[in-house]
This record gives C-alpha cells, sequence and structure tokens, in this order.
C-alpha cells in the first residue's frame, strides 16, 4: 500500500506516529513559509504541514525540492510524524481536526491542470452549475457528498442482495440485447452489423425474460438490472437507470408484498440500525386521488383532502353552482389553527396567509379559492350566508374543523382539481414546514384498474403494462371490461413511485385476451411476443414480482434533488452525457457497415 493510514483517520490516538498518507492536495496554505497542506481522500482529509523550524537542516533541502510548486488537486504521499495542532487552530468539523502531520518526507505522485471549479468539502456549498460539474465528473466525484451518495447506493443494494440471497432468490443477467417491443415506453434500437437493416432493442426492464425464467423453473430471481428508455426528461427519470428487479412463482399478491416488506425492514435495520414499520399501508388508486389528488401520495402530514360535492350541491353559491351544473366537483382541506405558521390574535389561520393562497391558486389556473373559518360560533367568512345552517355544520363535521381551523375549497372539473388540492397539499407542507422532523413512509398503491383510456387516441391501453392478471377474468368478456381491476401494486416511498409490479398472466389465452383487448391483431401479437406466448405454453407457473427504482429510492433517502445525484455518470437534463459528448455523429464508415448510410444522406440533403 502507498499509505499507512487513510486520510480520514489520525486522531489523538495517534499522536507521535510516523505515518505515510496520500491523496489530492485539496487546499494549500502558506503562513509565512509554513505550508499547509490538506490533504483529501474519499475517507476524508488530514492536514499536512512542512514546517522549516521543526525540519532537520538534511531532510529541509530535499522536502523544498519535492514540494516546490505544489498545485491544488495535485495527487501527493507524504510521511511524516502526527502531532498537536497549536492551540486555537483545532477544526471541529473535521474528524482529523485536531492533530496534523508534520513532513517529513513526500512525493508527487500526479501533477493536474488548474481546476474548472472548487472541490468544495462542505455539502450544499456553492456549487458550480451541474453542466460544468457533469462534464468534468470525475472531479465532481471527489466531493464528500458525492462520493458519499455512491457509497450509500453501494451499500443499500449490498444489504437488499443479502437479504434476498438469504430468502432463496438467485441473481440472474438478462440480456441487453434484446427484441424491440410494445412494453410501454419508447427503446433505443441497435443496429445489427451482420444482419443489416434488423435492429436489436434495449431491455425497458427485464420483463419478459424474469417471466420466461419463471417458466424456466428458476422460482425467485432478482437482478440489479440495467434499463434504457427513450422518454422525455424529469428530475426523476434518466434514459438508462438501474431497477432492482425481481420475480417469484407459486406465490399470491400478498406474499410478494411481505417479501418487499421485509426486504426494507432489513435494508433499515443494516444500513441505520432502525425498526421500520411494516406492514405498509395499503392506498387504493381511488382514494390516493381523492384524497391526495395524485396516484403517488405523501401521507407524512395530514391535510388530506375530502370531497364535499354532496354537502354543497344544493346552497345557492352561484360559483359552485356553475361548476357542478358542469359536471365539476368541490373538495376541502382543512388547514388545521395548530399547522397554520402565522395566525390572527385569536389563534385562528392568519388572514394574510389566506390571501396569499388565493393568489397561488389563481396561478394554478384555478378560478381561486373559497374559504371558511371555523369560530365558536360555527363556519364563517363572507361567503357563509349562501351556506344554510345544516351544510355548514355538515361540513365542519365531515373536515373535522376545530376552532381556528381555516377550510380551503377548491371547486372545478374533477381532474384538475383534485390535481391542484394535491398540489396544494404539497405546497403547504413545504411552507409549514409540515415535514420537518418527520421520517420516511412507504406505501402500497393497490386496486389499479387494468386498462385506460389513452386521451389521445380514445382507445385502451393498459393501466401498467399488457402482463397484469386480472382480479376477475370473466369480466374480461363483458360490458364492464374497462372497470377490469388488475393484480398490480406500486411502491410509493415520500411522495414518489419507486416501484411497480403485479401478478402475471400465466394463463396463455387470457394473456392472449389482453392483447386481443388492447386491440392489437394477431399479426401484431405474432410479430412482438411469439416466442413469450409460446413460452407461457410450456407450463407456466403462477408468478409475480416487482421492479423498483435504485435511482430514485437513493436520491429520496439522500434528500437529493435529483436522481442525477446517485448516478456516478448519468445524463443532463437533455439526456446528453457531457462528459463524453454522447450522443454523437459516427463516422460514415460505421454507418456504412451497418447499412445505415442513407440516415446520413437524408440528412445531407436537409
Ligand atoms: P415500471 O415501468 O413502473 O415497471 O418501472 C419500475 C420503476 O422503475 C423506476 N423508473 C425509472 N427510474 C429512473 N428513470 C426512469 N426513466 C425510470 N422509469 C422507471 C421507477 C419505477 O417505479 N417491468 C415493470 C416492473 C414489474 O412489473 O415487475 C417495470 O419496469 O421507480
Amino acid at each position: 500500500m502507498l499509505r499507512t493510514h487513510h486520510c480520514g483517520e489520525l486522531t489523538k490516538v495517534d499522536l507521535g506516529k510516523r505515518v505515510t498518507l496520500a491523496g489530492w492536495v485539496r487546499f494549500f496554505r502558506d503562513h509565512g513559509g509554513v505550508h499547509f497542506y490538506d490533504i483529501a481522500d474519499s475517507h476524508g482529509s488530514t492536514q499536512a504541514v512542512f514546517d522549516p523550524e521543526a525540519t532537520n537542516s538534511e531532510e529541509l533541502a530535499r522536502l523544498e525540492t519535492a514540494l516546490n510548486n505544489i498545485g491544488r488537486e495535485y495527487v501527493i504521499t507524504v510521511t511524516g510524524v502526527v502531532r498537536d495542532r497549536v492551540e486555537g487552530t483545532d477544526d471541529a468539523r473535521n474528524a482529523t481536526g485536531q492533530i496534523e502531520v508534520l513532513i517529513q518526507s513526500a512525493k508527487v505522485l500526479s501533477r493536474s491542470k488548474p481546476i474548472p471549479f472548487e472541490i468544495a468539502e462542505q455539502k450544499n456549498s456553492m456549487l458550480p452549475g451541474e453542466d460544468l460539474r457533469l462534464k468534468y465528473r470525475y472531479l465532481d466525484l471527489r466531493r464528500k457528498e458525492m462520493n458519499a451518495n455512491l457509497q450509500f447506493r453501494s451499500k443499500l443494494i449490498a444489504c437488499a442482495r443479502r437479504f434476498l440471497e438469504s430468502e432463496g432468490f438467485t441473481d440472474v443477467e438478462t440480456p441487453m440485447l434484446t427484441r424491440s417491443s410494445h412494453e410501454g415506453a419508447r427503446e433505443f434500437l441497435v443496429p445489427s452489423r451482420t444482419m443489416p437493416g434488423q435492429f436489436y432493442a434495449l431491455p425497458q426492464s427485464p420483463q419478459l425474460y424474469k417471466q420466461m425464467l419463471m417458466v424456466g423453473g428458476v422460482e425467485r430471481y432478482f437482478q440489479i438490472a440495467r434499463c434504457f428508455r427513450d422518454e422525455d426528461s424529469r428530475a426523476d427519470r434518466q434514459p438508462e437507470f438501474t431497477q432492482l428487479d425481481m420475480e417469484m412463482s407459486f406465490v399470491e399478491m400478498d406474499d410478494i408484498l411481505d417479501t418487499i416488506e421485509r426486504m426494507y425492514a432489513s435494508v433499515w435495520k443494516q444500513m441505520f440500525n432502525e425498526t421500520l414499520p411494516t406492514p405498509f399501508p395499503r392506498i387504493s388508486l381511488k382514494d390516493a386521488l381523492s384524497r391526495y389528488g395524485t396516484d403517488a401520495p405523501d401521507v407524512r402530514f395530514g391535510l388530506q383532502m375530502e370531497e364535499v360535492t354532496d354537502l354543497v350541491k344544493n346552497a345557492p353559491y352561484e360559483i359552485f353552482q356553475k361548476i357542478l351544473a358542469k359536471g365539476g366537483m368541490v373538495t376541502c382541506i382543512n388547514l388545521k389553527a395548530t399547522m397554520a405558521k402565522e395566525q390572527d390574535v385569536d389563534g385562528s389561520v392568519g388572514r394574510k396567509q389566506v390571501d396569499r393562497l388565493i393568489e397561488w391558486a389563481k396561478s394554478q389556473g384555478m378560478g381561486g379559492l373559497t374559504w371558511m373559518r371555523m369560530t365558536p360560533e360555527g363556519l364563517s367568512s363572507n361567503i357563509v350566508k349562501y351556506f344554510p345552517d345544516e351544510v355548514r355544520s355538515a361540513l365542519a363535521q365531515r373536515t373535522g374543523a376545530e376552532n381556528g381551523d381555516l377550510l380551503l375549497f377548491l371547486a372545478g372539473p374533477r381532474e384538475n382539481t383534485l390535481k391542484a388540492g394535491g398540489q396544494l397539499r404539497l405546497k403547504l407542507a413545504r411552507d409549514l414546514g409540515l415535514l420537518e422532523g418527520k421520517g420516511h413512509q412507504f406505501i402500497w398503491l393497490v386496486d389499479c384498474p387494468l386498462f385506460q383510456r389513452d386521451p389521445a387516441t380514445g382507445g385502451l391501453t393498459s393501466f401498467h403494462h399488457p402482463f397484469v392478471r386480472p382480479v376477475d377474468d370473466k369480466i374480461l368478456d363483458g360490458k364492464e371490461r374497462e372497470s377490469t381491476m388488475g393484480y398490480s401494486y406500486d411502491l410509493v416511498l415520500d411522495g414518489s413511485e419507486i416501484g411497480s409490479g403485479s401478478l402475471r398472466n400465466h394463463d396463455v389465452d387470457l394473456q392472449r385476451k389482453v392483447f386481443d383487448i388492447l386491440g392489437w391483431s394477431e399479426e401484431v401479437q405474432q410479430r412482438e411476443f411469439d416466442f413469450f406466448i409460446e413460452a407461457l405454453e410450456f407450463g407456466a407457473p403462477p408468478h409475480g414480482g416487482i421492479g423498483m427504482g435504485m435511482d430514485r429510492l437513493c436520491s429520496i433517502l439522500l434528500g437529493c434533488e435529483s436522481i442525477r445525484d446517485v448516478i456516478a455518470f448519468p445524463k443532463n437534463k437533455k439526456f446528453q452525457s457531457l462528459l463524453d459528448g454522447a450522443p454523437k455523429k459516427v463516422e460514415e464508415s460505421k454507418l456504412t457497415e451497418l447499412q445505415l448510410l442513407c440516415l446520413a444522406e437524408d440528412e445531407e440533403e436537409d
């Protein structure tokens, strides 16, 4: 080893020891001829000192030559003795902040060009623009925070793997060069050189392969699987990302959910030494939408919506009447006086806060917000006169209104109103600091339909994907097939979907029926899925599984703003790799070889 200790290790216990460190010169200071070097590696940083007065004359000349012209981020190794820092110069933020190493010999192992941005040590220090960090990602990764993120991710996956292996799961690699299929998202295609004009597709997920592993008798499969999707950019999306992908045979839905819950409980214990409460709450899609305005609710704070359309439908309040006449709805959030930051003298939610919320609602495309305040005399506001006594008491009762609480009403077309209500919840939680000190909360989103209507085409599409098993397969033949529910579940953490899974159609006729209902002709089914349908014809066991986004999971647990912060070499917001410049044009000779030259020629003509 080129070192005896790493840079985050030495303390007063080591005083007097002769040690060798190696790392990057993160900072350098010259105090009247005494030079201080902060030497950093992935464990931390240690102050090394060149002190002419404490160095004998023989070493002095050698050291001066060795340390001459050392620059920031040079890689050096130093050998010296651990000593106390001068009184008053301790650095309490640093684990090695009470000692320093008096340099006796030093060697430059590698030089560095001037760095394009500061490699800040502290979390949340001023960072340069993300694109610059991504271009020089290897420098960005030297930051403590980034390094810690990668270590966290590696450890979390190792903990999950440990659990899965102990439960008899087999880690199997499935192909990266696969056949193009209708799984859901747009794919990345890879041209074949040896079979000109033919293409592989990179997998959107190992879905079909893991199902075929079940047919192959693997019974319990997992994989840390790279997935590729040519989707539109979002903070929680990357064109290539990693799933913890699983599948199990001879199971019911509850067996799968129970396994996942026990896996996370084990990960929590191993990583944080904490007991994760299980089972995770289950919320139906219907409740999630009507109470939280989203299919991925954050349930860590209250502020649930209560629909009150039935209570206010006859009240002569013109705004509501107009909306209800058009088939709209009215929903209500109770902002408890105890939650509000600003309060009036009587302890109720402050008037200014109400005005700001009304402005915000308008900026979200809602007509505004209607409000009522709970007082000892009942609900009050400038519009209560339109709501008869019995309506007011029913509203207070349904929303659980207590003295000083503010009822916020949103009214409009159903989908928009629920969505705006969901946004309002999140805004209030942020503004009022309702998430402070809250831990993490998993929930299962269940009771989802098998199909949904595509607003663009009007046709039926899968709610999740076409391999989900219907709860009642008989309904598929009838008129109500659109409302058929599926055995599917999403895993939601703190308001983000981190996983999705289902029981599958192991009965080939049922699988074919689902394809038929999706409007896929026999020809399409054969073209895309003949191999898969055939596999189901050879005795497929009942099976099901789940795919969980590891990038999303880690970024939520680490409190990152984007999943890019937990990926070593991510693409930027435009899905470009700024480090190596991909995607890029390629030489004509490569296109010729792949018989794709016509593409390049078409482009030139443009
Ligand atoms: P699904 O498409 O819902 O299901 O994906 C599962 C999980 O993968 C993560 N994820 C992503 N993460 C980062 N960038 C993306 N572009 C991206 N897309 C998805 C999410 C999501 O919940 N084969 C099924 C799983 C199954 O049924 O077993 C599937 O892939 O966290």
